[in-house]
C-alpha cells in the first residue's frame, strides 16, 4: 500500500523544486510539475519558453514526456506548482497528454502560498479523445 499523504508531499516538493528551473523569460510565469509513476518514481518538468512564443512547452507535458522517455507510461498522480496566487489548472493540451496515459490521474495544483486545488483528470477533461476512437474508424 502506498502512503498517499507522503507521496503527495514528495510530489509537491518536487514540483516546487522543478519550478525553480523554469525557463520563462517571456511570460515570467514559472511552472513546475512532478508526476508519480506507478513504479513509485517521481519525474519532474518545468515550462520551457522560446523566443518563438508559440513553441513554449508546459511543465506538465515536459514531466510526462520525460517519464515516457524513461520507459514509464503508467501514472498515479501529478502535482503542479506555479507562481500564481491561486492554484492554476492545467491547460487543455496538457489535459489531453495526461489523459493518453492516465485518464483517472489525480491532479493537484499549488499556488505559491501553498494553497491547493485537486481534481480528477476525468473531471477536467470529460469525453477525452482516445485510442478507442481511432479504432472506431471503418
Ligand atoms: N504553463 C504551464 O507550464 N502549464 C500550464 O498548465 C499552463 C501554462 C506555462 C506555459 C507558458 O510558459 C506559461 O506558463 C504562460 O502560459
Amino acid at each position: 500500500m502506498r502512503d498517499e499523504a507522503k507521496d503527495a508531499a514528495r510530489l509537491r516538493d518536487a514540483a516546487f523544486a522543478a519550478m525553480k528551473n523554469a525557463y520563462a523569460p517571456y511570460s515570467k510565469f514559472r511552472v513546475g510539475a512532478a508526476v508519480l509513476a506507478s513504479s513509485g518514481e517521481i519525474i519532474s518538468g518545468c515550462n520551457v519558453e522560446n523566443a518563438v512564443y508559440s513553441e513554449a512547452l508546459c511543465a506538465e507535458r515536459v514531466a510526462v514526456a520525460t517519464a515516457v522517455a524513461q520507459g514509464l507510461t503508467s501514472f498515479e498522480e501529478i502535482a503542479i506548482a506555479s507562481e500564481s496566487d491561486e492554484p492554476s489548472p492545467p491547460c487543455g493540451s496538457c489535459r489531453q497528454t495526461m489523459s493518453e496515459f492516465a485518464p483517472d490521474l489525480l491532479v493537484t495544483s499549488y499556488a505559491r502560498n501553498g494553497n491547493k486545488a485537486t481534481w480528477k483528470l476525468s473531471e477536467l477533461l470529460p469525453e477525452a479523445f482516445a485510442l478507442n476512437h481511432l479504432r472506431g474508424r471503418t
